[in-house]
C-alpha cells in the first residue's frame, strides 16, 4: 500500500511513520517544512520526503495523490493561543488548504483519513461525547477560539457529504489531547504556546511558574501517542471496510484528570526525575484569568471525555497506556531531548 501523509514531521505523522514503515512493507511519501522529527525514518528504502509547503508544493501533492492508495492529511494549526492571536491562517490552513487536497481524494479516487479533532463537540454538556448523538455545542463569534472547531466541523460535514453521495471512501478521526514525545517543542512552549502537557514540562524545565487557566478545575482525558497510532494502523488496514465512512473518538476516558491534578502530577515526577532530584528550587504553581493568558477570544471547554464504543466494538480498539505512564514516558522524552543538546 502506498500512504501519503502530508504533515509528517508533525506529532502525529512522525509517530505514524515509524510504526507504519517498522511493521509494514508499505510505502510512505511524506511532506513538511522540516524533517527534524523524522530521524527514525530517514533513509529508510521505503519512505521518500519532500520538504515543502502545502500552499505551495501544490504539484508535487496532486501527482502524489494520484500515486497513493490513502492520503493522511495532517498538516494543520492545532494550538490553541494561535486560534485568538490568528484566527484566519487556522480557517486558511486547516479549512482552505485542506479542502483542496480532500477535493482532489475525490477526483481521483482516493481514500482519506481526515483528522478531525475532539474540539468539534466543543462544549457539549454530554458525560461521554458519541460521534453520533452528541451536540457540537459553539461560543458567540467573538470567541475567536472556535474558528479552529468550527473549521474542523465543517470540513467533517463537507467530507460526510461526499461520503453520503458515494464520492469518497473516508474516515474520520477525532483525538483526544494526544501525548507523548515530540508534542509541540519545549521552544515554542517558552513563548507559551504549546498544548497544556508540553507547557508544564516547559515551565519545570525552566524554572517559570506553572500557569492554571481560571483555576485549573476544567478536565481533560490524556491519550498516549502509541494507543493512537495504534487506532490509525487498524483504521488504515480497514479489514472488512470496517472503518470506511465511519467517525472515531480516539482517546482514553480511564485517563481523565483536572488541569490543576495535572499541574500537581507533572511537579511530582518533576522533582522524583534523577536529572531534577538535586535542584535547588523548582517552579510555583499559579493561577491566571483565562483573558490574561489567552486573551478576550478565549473561552474553555470544561470536560472533554469520549465514548469510544465505536472504535472498539468496529476495530476491536482499546487504549492500553495509563496516565502515570503517558506523563512520565513524554516528560522523559523531553529530558532526554535536552540532556543530549546540552551534551
Ligand atoms: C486542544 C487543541 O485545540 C488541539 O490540539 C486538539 O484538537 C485538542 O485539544 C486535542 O488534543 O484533543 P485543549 O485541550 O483546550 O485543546 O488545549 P491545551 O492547550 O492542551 O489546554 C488544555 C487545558 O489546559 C485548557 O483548559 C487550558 O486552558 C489549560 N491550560 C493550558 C492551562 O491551564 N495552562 C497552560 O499553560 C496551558
Amino acid at each position: 500500500m502506498k500512504v501519503l501523509i502530508l504533515g509528517v514531521n508533525g506529532f502525529i505523522g512522525s509517530h505514524l511513520s515509524t510504526r507504519i514503515l517498522g511493521e509494514t512493507d508499505w510505502t510512505v511519501y511524506g511532506m513538511d517544512l522540516g524533517d527534524h522529527k523524522l530521524k527514525e525514518v530517514k533513509g529508510h528504502k521505503n519512505f521518500q520526503f519532500l520538504e515543502g509547503d502545502i500552499s505551495i508544493n501544490k504539484e508535487w501533492i496532486e501527482y502524489h495523490i494520484k500515486k497513493s492508495d490513502v492520503v493522511i492529511p495532517l498538516v494543520a494549526i492545532a494550538t490553541p493561543k494561535t486560534y485568538i492571536e490568528n484566527p484566519l491562517s487556522v480557517f486558511e490552513l486547516d479549512f482552505e488548504e485542506n479542502l483542496r487536497i480532500i477535493r482532489q481524494c475525490v477526483k481521483y479516487h482516493k481514500r482519506v483519513i481526515f483528522p478531525s479533532t475532539s474540539e468539534v463537540y466543543g462544549m457539549c454538556p454530554d458525560e461521554a461525547f458519541d460521534e453520533y448523538a452528541s451536540k457540537l455545542v459553539l461560543g458567540p463569534i467573538p470567541k475567536q477560539r472556535w474558528i479552529y472547531s468550527c473549521s474542523k466541523q465543517l470540513l467533517d460535514r463537507v467530507i460526510w457529504a461526499y461520503g453520503s453521495r458515494g464520492d469518497l471512501d473516508f474516515t474520520l478521526i477525532r483525538p483526544f489531547n494526544w501525548i507523548g514525545p515530540r508534542l509541540d517543542s519545549l521552544e515554542t512552549a517558552k513563548e507559551g504556546s504549546s498544548r497544556v502537557v508540553t507547557q508544564f514540562i516547559a515551565s519545570l524545565v525552566y524554572r517559570q511558574p506553572i500557569v492554571l487557566v481560571d483555576g485549573g478545575m476544567q478536565s481533560r482525558s490524556f491519550t498516549y501517542i502509541d494507543d493512537g497510532i495504534s487506532a490509525l494502523m487498524k483504521i488504515l488496514k480497514n479489514e472488512g471496510g470496517k472503518a470506511s465512512g465511519q467517525i472515531f473518538n480516539i482517546g482514553n476516558p480511564a485517563n481523565n484528570i483536572t488541569i490543576g491534578e495535572l499541574a500537581d502530577t507533572l511537579l511530582k515526577m518533576f522533582k522524583q526525575h534523577p536529572d531534577h532530584i538535586k535542584d535547588p528550587a523548582y517552579s510555583e504553581i499559579v493561577i491566571q484569568p483565562a483573558g490574561d493568558f489567552y486573551g478576550e477570544g478565549y473561552q474553555d471547554i470544561q470536560t472533554r471525555v469520549p465514548s469510544i464504543r465505536n472504535a472498539h466494538e468496529l476495530l476491536g480498539w482499546e487504549p492500553t497506556v495509563g496516565l502515570e505512564e503517558a506523563l512520565k514516558r513524554t516528560m522523559d522524552s523531553f529530558l532526554e531531548e535536552i540532556r543530549n543538546s546540552n551534551a
